[in-house]
């Protein structure tokens, strides 16, 4: 028997499970449901943990009734050891990082965390702070740390849950989804865990019903369709259903208004009366539409009236009690106790790291003709040319005094803006410093980082001894100057948590910080 692909493994966002895993889990869940419905004691046993010694913790830094307590119930059902981190009488008030935190609880034989965070990319980071940690203690396995809930981030468990009863709905029926998510899906943290998790089906249709003040983040909905869904976008239920295609499975969400200041507050009702379904929608819905909603709801103004409570509409009451089992499988897999009988028949190969810097030969050793030093050529130094080619003289020139602060390249010189000679009209930032030395290799990498579409050239006794084409690096990190811009990111310099930054690079100009995923433009990243 092969090594058990889920023991040690984190579920920090959806997409840390493959689809082919998540379709695994949800079969186990399946089987689950079904030995517990008929009270098969003995097969169930197969699915406990059954170990006493086998330490669960729950660390929840924001309140919760449904995630905590399935998880707790989850457990129990595993009659494994669970803890629970008294998080307002714990050494977290006296500034302990979280680092510090979770270290100390891995180190009394904790193996699964379950963490509610208001800090977006916390468990990512927990992740790689628990690998070193194990790494430096000698021990076999690091603890695994799953998401609860991460600030207006995700909510891979609440996603797990959502799909599995999704899928039950359909019969099991992979083929297509027609979905409507309704309510707040700029903060909705379980819709944005959908972007991925909708991937279960092979096509998809999302109808996403919110005002403006409340729309879907731009990147997810570009996100959506770069995957193939069909987006729809309406303002609100009125107008969702004054036409023909309507959905039949509907999602809401909890409107988070308390986070949008007192402009918002002051029109809160007009925005919340457009996501909340009315009386009088009841026969403009088709037959057989089922709600859902990860819940709570508000009880003095909640979207789903509790009049719908018994109808054939609700499905939330059944998405609910799905949230443990499934919790109950992840624990299962996470641990080692399931798992062993997962076959990957569809796994994607790595893909190979391209390269980012390249050397041009043609023209090498010619004389530089353009790049002067007041009136005479420059003789020995670099030339950083074609920097943010295409932008307007502005973005340029601010730009350029960016590169200048980040590369230290203070001295001699200058810079400029030209017009490209190949397309008249495209502007370029050129940088000249005669004298300079050539740049070593983590300097070029650095030069990479923050001026991509650029070439640097480096000029020996008159001649371009050297010309290289720079390209945004696959994976930006561990260079100073630079943080992530969302201010609830786990690696904002704000939370003095020493969350280094980490970038991946997901288009030519664009970077995703590794922990939050909030996607920046090369400029951007940078202080
Ligand atoms: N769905 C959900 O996360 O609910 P709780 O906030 O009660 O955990």
């Amino acid at each position: 028997m092969g090594k058990n692909r889920f023991k040690g493994r984190s579920l920090t966002v959806i997409a840390d499970f493959s689809l082919e895993e998540r379709l695994y889990l949800f079969e186990k869940t399946r089987e689950l449901k079904a030995l517990l419905k008929e009270k098969n004691k003995e097969k169930l046993e197969a699915f406990r943990i059954n170990n006493g010694d086998f330490g669960v913790y729950e660390v929840f830094l924001e309140s919760s009734t449904r995630t905590k307590e399935s998880f707790k119930n989850a457990s129990e059902f595993h009659r494994v050891k669970l803890s629970n981190l008294d998080v307002s009488a714990s050494s977290i008030n006296k500034k302990e990082s979280y680092a510090d935190t979770f270290n100390t609880l891995s180190g009394y034989d904790n193996s699964v965390f379950i963490v509610r965070s208001r800090l977006e990319g916390v468990c990512r980071w927990l992740e790689k702070n628990g690998r070193e940690f194990a790494g430096r203690n000698g021990m076999d396995v690091p603890p695994s740390f799953i998401n609860a809930g991460d600030g207006k981030h995700e909510h891979p468990t609440q996603e797990l849950l959502d799909e599995f009863t999704f899928l039950e709905k359909l019969n099991g029926d992979r083929s297509s989804i027609h979905i409507a998510l309704i309510g707040d899906l700029f903060h909705g943290r379980t819709v944005h865990s959908k972007v991925q998790g909708l991937n279960v089906f092979n096509s998809v249709s999302v109808d996403l019903v919110a005002p403006p003040q409340l729309a879907l983040p731009d990147h997810y909905q570009k996100e959506m369709e770069a995957k193939g869904y069909k987006v729809r976008v309406f303002g609100s239920i009125e107008e969702y259903l004054g036409q023909k295609e309507i959905a039949g499975i509907w999602y809401f969400t909890r409107p988070q208004l308390e986070r949008m200041g007192d402009d918002i507050l002051k029109i809160a009702d007009s925005l919340r009366a457009r996501i909340t379904f009315k009386r009088e929608y009841m026969d403009r819905i088709p037959s057989g539409t089922v709600f859902y909603h990860p819940l709570p709801r508000h009880k003095e103004h909640p979207t789903i009236p509790a009049f719908l409570d018994s109808t054939s509409l609700n499905g939330w009451e059944e998405q609910s009690m799905n949230g443990k089992l499934v919790r109950i499988v992840l624990l299962g897999l996470v641990s080692g106790k399931l798992g062993d009988d997962f076959k990957a028949e569809f796994e994607k190969p790595e893909e190979k790291e391209e390269p980012f810097i390249e050397e041009i030969q043609a023209g090498s050793g010619r004389t530089p003709k353009r790049y002067s030093e007041g009136v005479n050529p420059i003789t020995n130094g670099i030339v950083i040319d074609h920097i943010c080619r295409g932008d307007d003289e502005k973005e340029i020139r601010e730009h350029m005094s960016r590169i200048i602060r980040v590369m230290k390249l203070f001295g001699k010189g200058g810079e400029w803006i030209s017009s490209s000679k190949e397309k008249p009209g495209t502007m370029k930032g050129i940088i000249f410093r005669p004298g300079a030395e050539a740049p070593d290799e983590s300097t070029i990498k650095r030069l990479a980082a923050i001026a991509p579409g650029a070439t640097l050239n480096v000029i020996g006794n008159g001649k371009i001894v050297k010309k290289l084409r720079l390209s945004l690096p696959p994976r930006v990190y561990n260079l100073e100057s630079m943080s992530c811009k969302n201010p609830d990111c786990i690696s904002h310099p704000s939370h003095k948590e020493n969350v280094l930054p980490e970038f991946t690079r997901i288009s030519e100009d664009t970077l995703k910080c590794d922990y939050c995923e909030k996607v920046h433009t090369f400029r951007e990243v940078w202080n």
